[in-house]
């Protein structure tokens, strides 16, 4: 979504066009999906598409178009892992915990991880630089345990690997 400012308000009108768009946005992702089965996740699908999590401005707007609670919104974001109530690190680590990538030290990794990156599994600090989740099998259990870091896979992994991929990462190598 593009923001704009308006040079003469200030921050102010940077507030106030954003929330207008916010506005525009979720009536016409409503009047998009009102009738179809579904229609609150997908907008939130596409709401997180838009702005890569769901903002809680966007939630209240969001409640407001559709006549139902703010609540009921939170139920449906916090139930699916997918949802973000934040906004992503610069960089989102996924640990794989399918049945091979734990049977293979899955655990040990995301201890690994959590210890290196400061953050706790499934939270999602603010400006932090790494987003750490779990996921259930993706798909190359013959390289587990693995984990995929911006999109791209790291399989056979033990710990002390750990140090090196995030490293690589931030320097914007690929491993
Ligand atoms: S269980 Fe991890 S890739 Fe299948």
């Amino acid at each position: 979504m593009e923001r704009k400012r308006m040079s003469n308000t200030g921050e102010l009108g940077y507030l106030f066009d954003w929330v207008e768009s916010v506005q525009v946005k979720v009536r016409e992702l409503v009047g998009e999906w009102k009738d179809r089965e579904g229609n609150l996740i997908m907008i939130l699908h596409a709401i997180q598409n838009e702005f890569g999590y769901v903002p809680r401005g966007v939630a209240n707007e969001l409640a407001k178009e559709l006549g139902i609670s703010l609540a009921r919104i939170y139920e449906v974001i916090t139930f699916y892992h997918y949802f973000r109530l934040v906004p992503p690190g610069q960089h989102n680590v996924q640990v794989c915990t399918g049945t091979a990538c734990y049977l293979k030290g899955s655990s040990e990794l995301i201890e690994e991880l959590e210890k290196r990156l400061g953050v706790t599994e499934g939270e999602a600090l603010p400006d932090s630089e790494f987003h750490l989740e779990t996921v259930r099998c993706i798909g190359c259990c013959g390289m587990a345990p693995a984990i995929v870091i911006d999109g791209e896979t790291h399989g056979r992994l033990c710990q002390k690997d750990v140090a090196g991929i995030l490293e690589n990462q931030r320097r914007g190598k690929r491993v």
